[in-house]
């Protein structure tokens, strides 16, 4: 039996099957919501991807522990706050720690690494390295932890279960809401276009990014990769590539307070513009790649990632030209929640 459509559902199926006129429309509403809930800024969180250890097999990730093709790499703690040092002085007020899901690099390891990081710049930490028990999330956040993410990655629970071997929706969500409790800044988001969803599982993942009233709304398309079982299998829009900017503005529409950054993904699918047309079309947020040269092949998610063979100083240079170019600027502040502004650790 099929549930019946509600009224929310129905209206974004129709957003997200527009075209032509209606599609300008549609981008410019989104657009005009951005401007008018979160300003002209761009907020630029530079991204320092410090592992590729991952102990996870996600059938879709190209770091997943089973694709035995990748250079394993940890940086040291010395090295990512060094690296974290240099972001204020390039317009970057938050500094993004991600890496895969193992418990190589220890959580007191990453607790001083945020301490630091924390003690020794004016920077916003973000931490996104998966699921982690709730006592582990408490002491990030004593250590200083203001922002997290932890994308749901797909609202269908069947689905999750046939793409993630280890863990359900349930506990994802979970972890967001252990988060929440603890005060921290909550991102989520999902992948556009998995292999086995349809436009409705679409429709699904917006509400349900809307009703975790989340702070930070990261998605973004799908891309096979080549190392993992689903590299056959192709973005569900593979023929509309279209539908992965109908997606941000309809996102912008139904969570016009929150940070929704252009995601790397939009500039492999859409090569030198895809970010940009994001931002123009909802998005407010742009993540530089702030990862050493050395270590960028190593962290390829899915083939076409850009910026591999730029340096941290080279990326910061061209998101700022960028910015100009789409007559925004860059944001002066760290770009904390709009909704939970005031709760952030000192
Ligand atoms: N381990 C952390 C976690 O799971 O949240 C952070 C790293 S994880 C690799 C970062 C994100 O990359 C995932 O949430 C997923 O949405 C995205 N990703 C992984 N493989 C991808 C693919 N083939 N295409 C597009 N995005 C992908
Ligand atoms: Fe690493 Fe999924 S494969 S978190």
């Amino acid at each position: 039996m099929t549930t019946p459509r509600t009224a929310e559902t129905r209206e974004i199926l129709d957003l997200l099957s527009a075209r032509g006129k209606a599609l300008e429309e549609l981008y410019c509403r989104a657009d005009s919501v951005r401007q008018q809930h979160m300003g002209d800024e761009i907020f630029l969180r530079g991204i320092i991807e410090f592992s590729n250890l991952c102990s996870n097999d996600c059938l879709y990730c190209g770091i997943r522990v089973s694709n035995r093709d990748v250079r394993r790499y940890t940086m040291a703690a010395d090295e990512i706050v060094a690296h974290a040092r240099e972001l204020p002085a390039r317009g970057q007020t938050t500094v993004v720690l991600q890496a895969g899901e193992s418990p190589v690099f220890g959580d007191d390891e990453l607790g001083e690494v945020i301490r630091r990081i924390k003690r020794e710049t004016t920077l916003a930490v973000t931490v996104s390295v998966g699921n982690r028990p709730l006592p582990v999330y408490r002491y990030w956040r004593e250590c200083g932890m203001d922002r997290y993410l932890l994308r749901f990655e797909t609202s269908d629970p069947e689905l999750f279960r046939r793409l993630h071997p280890d863990c359900s929706l349930d506990e994802r969500v979970e972890c967001l809401r252990h988060l929440r409790a603890l005060g921290v800044q909550v991102g989520s988001g999902f992948m556009i276009g998995l292999p086995g969803e349809t436009v409705e599982t679409l429709a699904a993942n917006i509400l349900l990014c809307r009703n975790l009233d989340l702070d930070m709304i990261g998605i973004g398309p799908y891309i096979p990769h080549p190392g993992t079982p689903l590299g056959d299998a192709p973005n569900v829009y593979r023929d509309d590539p279209e539908m992965f900017f109908r997606a941000i503005a309809v996102l912008r529409l139904f969570n016009p307070d929150a940070h929704i950054p252009a995601t790397t993904a939009f500039d492999a699918v859409f090569p030198g513009s895809g970010r940009d047309l994001a931002l123009q079309r909802g998005a407010n947020v742009f993540m530089p790649n702030t990862t050493p040269v050395e270590f960028r092949r190593d962290y390829q998610l899915y083939p076409g990632k850009p910026c591999v063979d730029e340096d941290a100083s080279q990326c910061a240079t061209c998101v700022l030209h960028r910015i100009e170019a789409l007559g925004r600027k860059p944001g002066a502040g760290p770009g904390h929640s709009r909704k939970s502004a005031g709760k952030t650790p000192q």
